[in-house]
């Protein structure tokens, strides 16, 4: 547990108060095999049950009950060959105590539990995303994996959601922790990049800052001088002189709140005038979404505004034409953006995605785009004080698209010059990522200032 008990407290209280009725089942995730059962991959807590418990434990399963108010915490005591094998462990009853719950029960007994109440059509519980918590809930509840995935709780989602998203003082504390960390890996590569290195080294570098910091990837990093591929997690390449290397990694805190930092540095150390040009234009789309952000704006509005600094941009060195807000109407932008502006951050890395993107970054006002670019945008509505968001523009040469779009995109042609774009196939991709708080007015970057500028960047690099 990372908070004090009266936060846990309070956060399960409220859970309980939004709901309303019925019972909250909230399963914890449990090891996950790799190749075979005691051969496991790295344990990552289900967020939701890290948020309303802290505890970063496998196999437990938390159940409130909205009709008493009760919170129980379903798990078994570490056995003795387990504590043999794994050491000394608290006992889970003193755990729970410290998050202000006194009823731990073993987890057969939830069986029982759900049982013996009688109003099975109000349990409530979230979309699963592990095969191993649709059985259990498959098991519990006597239902079949298609009806549990039928039956998810829309009010357990937004009562969740309403909480989640709203990030508490101590929490951005935990959010600018992995910054922390962030920074130091970020600084840390772009002072070793240089032409003859691989990438893969790169990675080593990365991984090994934030192991001796006892922490860990918030995702699998992206490392890359083909940031065109935009989830590219091949580290194969030689650096060579001329390229750009995109790197798009963070690290956790201990509690688990997630870093999402990227950067995009020449090779060489110096830009060229062709991706200073190009540079540019990301970093001013940056610029004129934070410029915006401010509780009640669309979120989908700064995405677009970002997009128009992207065309206008592109105009200005003659790949795009024709008028802006139209080419960003068509969607013609998304030729070289083909993702969305940014997405909520906290404890994942896309806070909160695994109870749908819909109910996290949509609501009844702002429903998500079906257009190449804009559905790919994770967050449209309304901003709110204490939103954290990243902002997240970028530019790609994807060479298959651009191929692609010049014989089949009618709709989106008269805005572009394509001889011009041609010669720019094996530029690769930029982008820059940072993270902000929304505040009563504005927003504050998270974190310390991590260099982003054309003359920081190159200053940093040839030291
Ligand atoms: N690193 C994942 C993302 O930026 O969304
Ligand atoms: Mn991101
Ligand atoms: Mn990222």
């Amino acid at each position: 547990m990372f908070f004090n008990k009266e936060t846990y407290t309070s956060r399960r209280l409220e859970l309980i108060k939004k709901t309303g009725s019925g019972i909250i089942i909230l399963p914890g995730n449990g090891e996950c095999a790799r190749n075979f059962k005691a051969n496991t991959y790295f344990f990552v807590q289900d967020s939701s049950f890290l948020y309303y418990t802290g505890i970063n434990l496998p196999d437990l399963i938390l159940v409130l009950n909205c009709e008493t108010g009760e919170s129980i915490l379903f798990g078994n005591e570490a056995s003795f060959d387990h504590k043999i094998w794994m050491g000394h462990q608290e006992s889970l009853k003193d755990k729970a105590i410290k998050i202000g719950i006194i009823s731990v029960l073993e987890v057969n007994k939830l069986f029982d539990y759900i049982k013996n109440y009688s109003v099975k059509s109000n349990i409530h519980y979230l979309p699963t995303y592990r095969s191993s918590t649709s059985i259990l809930l498959s098991q519990l509840l006597d239902k079949s994996i298609n009806e549990i995935n039928a039956k998810i709780s829309i009010d357990l989602i937004n009562a969740v959601v309403s909480q989640r998203e709203i990030k508490s003082a101590l929490e951005i504390q935990e959010l600018e922790k992995a910054l922390d960390i962030t920074r130091e890996i970020h600084l840390k590569v772009m002072s070793i990049t240089k032409a003859g290195k691989k990438e893969s080294n790169l990675v080593g570098a990365i991984e090994n800052t934030i192991t001796t910091q006892g922490s860990y990837t918030a995702y699998p990093p992206i490392v890359t001088v083909q940031g065109q591929i935009l989830h590219n997690f091949n580290y194969t390449n030689e650096l060579k002189k001329g390229q750009l290397l995109l790197g798009d990694f963070g690290a956790c805190s201990h509690s688990g709140y997630a870093g999402d930092i990227t950067r995009t540095i020449p090779v060489s150390g110096k830009f060229t005038v062709k991706q200073k040009e190009i540079y540019q234009i990301v970093l001013d789309a940056q610029n004129k979404a934070v410029e915006l952000l401010k509780p009640n704006v669309l979120f989908k509005d700064v995405h677009l505004a970002s997009c128009m600094t992207i065309v206008d941009g592109l105009k200005n060195i003659g790949l795009m034409k024709g008028d802006t807000e139209e080419a960003v109407a068509a969607g013609a932008h998304a030729l070289f953006f083909p993702h969305g502006l940014g997405h909520m951050i906290g404890l994942d890395v896309h806070d909160m995605e695994s109870v749908g993107e819909n109910y996290v970054g949509y609501d009844d006002e702002v429903s998500k785009s079906d257009q190449f670019g804009l559905k790919s945008l994770r967050l449209g509505k309304r901003l709110k004080q204490g939103f954290t968001v990243t902002i997240e523009p970028g530019m790609y040469f994807i060479p298959e698209l651009i191929n692609d779009w010049k014989s089949n995109n009618k709709k989106c042609a008269p805005f572009f010059n394509f001889d011009k774009i041609e010669s720019y196939l094996d530029f690769g991709g930029i982008r820059i990522e940072d993270e902000y708080v929304i505040t009563e007015k504005g927003s504050e970057i998270l974190g310390k200032y991590i260099p982003k500028k054309i003359s920081e960047i190159e200053q940093i690099m040839l030291d």
